[in-house]
C-alpha cells in the first residue's frame, strides 16, 4: 500500500474516535517491529522520525527502509517529522515526502512561536503536506507548582485553552502538541503519576465553542515506563531508579477526549533495552547481532501490539 496522508489517517481517527499510534522509528528492528505489529493487528500508523534519528541513521537510509516497510505491509501508514526545529528540516522532510511535520517552536514567545509555524504552514500547505505546532512547556508535572505557583506553575507552562485556540487560529496549524504535565523520557513524575485530564478536555471545549470542531490535539511524552520493562533492565544489570510514566488509564482518557495522535517513543527503548539485557546476561558469549536484536525486535513488537490493541483503540480500523 502506498504512503497514506496524515490529514486522511486524522479525519478517520476523530470520526472513529480512537487514537493513532505515532512512534519513533530510528532504525530497521524498530521500524519491523512496529509496522508488523501494526499489520498484525490491523492498526493504521504513523511513523514519526525526529531530528536526532535522521542523524543517527542517514535520512536516505531511513527513506529506503520505510519504502520497504511500506511495500512489505497492506495497513495505512503516515510518516511525520518529530520536533523539527526549524523551517529548513521541515522544508526538508517536505520535499522528501513526508506527508506530516511538527515545528516545536514552543520555547518561543506566543507571537514568535506563531510566526514560524506560520510560516512552515504556508510551505507545507503548497507542497500537500500538514502540520503540528505545540503550545506550552512539556516540563512534566514533577515540577508543577499548581496554578499560582512559582516559576512552573501551570499558567506559566500548561497550555491555555484560549491561547490554544488563537494560536491555532493565528499560525494555521493542522494539529496541536498540548503541555497538560506531560513529558518525555522515563522520568516523567515523582509521586502522584497523572496528566490534567481537566486541562485537556477544557481545551478541546474551547476549539468546540469557537467553531473549529473535532480539532486533532496530541498528546506527546505518552509512554507509559511500564513497570514489567523497568524491573526486568534492573534485573539485568540495569540502573532504572525512580523512572515513572503516564498511567494507561490517562492515555485512554485523552484518546477519548480527543487526542487523535498519541507519541511513543520511550517506551520502546525500554523494551529493546529490556531484551538486550536479558540476551548478554543469560548467555554472556554471545555476539552475534541477531540473537540480541531479534529478541529485542520482537519485544517492540509485543509492546506495540498491546498499545494499538488495549490503549490507543485503533487496532482493526485500517480499512474502515
Ligand atoms: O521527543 C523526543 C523523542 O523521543 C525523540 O527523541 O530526539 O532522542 O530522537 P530523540
Ligand atoms: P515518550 O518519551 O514519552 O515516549 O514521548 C515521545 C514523544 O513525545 C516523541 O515526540
Ligand atoms: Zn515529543
Amino acid at each position: 500500500m502506498p504512503l497514506t496522508h496524515t490529514k486522511e489517517l486524522f479525519a478517520r481517527a476523530l470520526k472513529g474516535k480512537y487514537a493513532l499510534g505515532a512512534f519513533n522509528v530510528n532504525n530497521m528492528e524498530l521500524l519491523q517491529a512496529i509496522v508488523e505489529a501494526c499489520e498484525e493487528e490491523k492498526a493504521p500508523v504513523m511513523l514519526q522520525i525526529s531530528k536526532g534519528a535522521r542523524e543517527y541513521a542517514n535520512p536516505v537510509y531511513l527513506k529506503k527502509l520505510i519504502e520497504a516497510a511500506i511495500s512489505l505491509s497492506n495497513i495505512p501508514v503516515a510518516v511525520h517529522l518529530d520536533h523539527g526545529d526549524s523551517f529548513e528540516l521541515c522544508k526538508d522532510c517536505i520535499d522528501e515526502g513526508f506527508t506530516s511535520v511538527m515545528i516545536d517552536a514552543s520555547h518561543e514567545p506566543f507571537e514568535k512561536n506563531v510566526a514560524i509555524c506560520r510560516k512552515v504552514v504556508e510551505y507545507a500547505h503548497a507542497h500537500d503536506a500538514v502540520v503540528e505546532g505545540e503550545l506550552g512547556c512539556l516540563i512534566g508535572a514533577q515540577f508543577d507548582d499548581g496554578e499560582e505557583g512559582g516559576s512552573f506553575s501551570k499558567e506559566g507552562r500548561y497550555t491555555n485553552p484560549e491561547q490554544a485556540v488563537e494560536f491555532v487560529k493565528l499560525s494555521g496549524v493542522d494539529s496541536l502538541a498540548v503541555a497538560i504535565g506531560n513529558s518525555h523520557g522515563a522520568y516523567k513524575f515523582k509521586g502522584e503519576q497523572h496528566l490534567d485530564l481537566e486541562r485537556l478536555k477544557a481545551i478541546k471545549q474551547a476549539f468546540q465553542d469557537a467553531g473549529l470542531g473535532d480539532y486533532p490535539l496530541v498528546l506527546h511524552g505518552a509512554s507509559s515506563v511500564p513497570k514489567s520493562l523497568v524491573d526486568e533492565i534492573n534485573k539485568y544489570g540495569g540502573k532504572l531508579t525512580d523512572a515513572a510514566g503516564v498511567p494507561e488509564g490517562d492515555i485512554e482518557v485523552a484518546r477519548r477526549l480527543g487526542c487523535a495522535k498519541v507519541n511513543i517513543d520511550t517506551d520502546l527503548r525500554l523494551a529493546m533495552t529490556a531484551a538486550i539485557r536479558k540476551v548478554f546476561a543469560e548467555n554472556p558469549r554471545e555476539f552475534d547481532p541477531r540473537k540480541y536484536l531479534g529478541p529485542a525486535r520482537a519485544k517492540v513488537k509485543e509492546l506495540v501490539q498491546h498499545k494499538v490493541r488495549n490503549v490507543l483503540c485503533c487496532a482493526g480500523h485500517a480499512f474502515d
